[in-house]
């Protein structure tokens, strides 16, 4: 006998973000963060129990994944076999429609979607909050994807194991669009839990930046309640620029901005200057997300895609939190 369930889960970017753990073991935040669930960005993955597997197979993207994306992905086929008191192996099948490991958040909707697609396939019952809590142990910001719209992931007390996101907004409350500009579609060499705990040991900023982000969450929070597209976006700049200063500052240096990151910024400015509303923010990779108002999106991704060695642009409004598809 089989059981097989398909879950899809959008990426999502974070306005105030995460960078720190306050407790390694259980995957817990230092700092909350505040993202937004992006639609069309998507992870679709199927997982099959099957009784007839002598061990997990785990496909990302049409190819069998191996090393540490195989082992991530079957500690939380582990933890769902736990729950159901199954000890079928399982395929899994998970593809995206955008770059995978380059600071675009495929880990979010990647665990995100396994989550939920192998809870379901198990025969166990939706549960957003322990879906989210279960994502999250796996990556944090997978944690927000399960929710639509605007999400936040409150930082974590150390030994919270329950510790899940919930929803600020849903995704009609504020039709606002995130310009991706693509620098590069290459994977990061550094991902970010190595990143996060070298940023901790070694920058003389990691301090600052863990002490700074409560009241840039709480900006970005109250813009978002207002619709008030300068205070979130003035807040979200600051929180990506302090999160880069720390992570520069590391030993050794952790630069994940490249030449086309800066002509992007420099696009972005130069349209602010023109009197468009426009904001940017990174994560660890190249690109530069824009965020501005539905009406400005065209002329955005317009000038971000010409701009010198940015190689394409996507448009995303906010997205539906986890679907699954029976
Ligand atoms: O959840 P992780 O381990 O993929 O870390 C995400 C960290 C950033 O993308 C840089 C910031 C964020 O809040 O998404």
């Amino acid at each position: 006998m089989s059981q097989q369930a398909t879950a899809i889960a959008r990426a999502n970017i974070a306005l105030a973000k995460y960078w720190g753990k306050s407790d390694v073991g259980l995957n817990l935040p230092a700092v909350s963060s505040i993202s937004l669930t992006l639609e069309p960005m998507r992870t679709e993955t199927t997982v099959t129990f099957d009784a007839k597997l002598a061990s997990d197979e785990v496909i990302l993207n049409g190819k069998p994944a191996e090393g540490k994306a195989k082992s991530r992905a079957i500690k939380v086929l582990d933890q769902v076999r736990a729950l159901a008191e199954s000890g079928h192996k399982a395929r899994v099948e998970s593809a995206n429609n955008f770059p995978t490991a380059s600071g675009l958040a495929s880990s979010a909707s990647g665990f995100a979607a396994l989550v939920a697609a192998s809870w379901t396939a198990a025969g166990l019952k939706r549960d957003d909050v322990r879906w989210s809590a279960m994502s999250r142990q796996a990556s944090a910001s997978a944690a927000r994807s399960i929710y639509g719209g605007f999400v936040e992931l409150p930082k974590g007390v150390p030994g919270d194991a329950a510790l899940a996101a919930r929803e600020v907004a849903p995704p009609s409350h504020w039709d606002v669009r995130i310009v991706v500009a693509v620098a590069n579609e290459g994977a990061k060499d550094v991902g970010s839990t190595e990143g996060m705990t070298l940023s901790e040991q070694t920058s003389p900023y990691y301090r600052a930046w863990v002490e700074c982000s409560d009241a840039l969450v709480e900006e970005v929070r109250a813009g978002i309640m207002a619709r008030d597209l300068t205070k979130v976006g003035e807040a979200m700049e600051q929180s990506t620029l302090a999160m880069h200063a720390c992570m520069m500052a590391s030993r050794p240096g952790l630069i994940y901005l490249q030449p086309a990151t800066l002509a992007a910024l420099a696009t972005v400015k130069r349209l602010r200057k023109e009197g468009i509303e426009v904001y940017a923010t990174m994560d660890a990779g190249p690109h530069v997300k824009a965020l501005c108002h539905a009406e400005d999106a065209e002329r955005v991704a317009a000038a971000l895609a010409d701009t010198q060695l940015v190689l394409r642009t996507l448009v995303a409004h906010p997205g539906e939190g986890l679907e699954i598809r029976t």
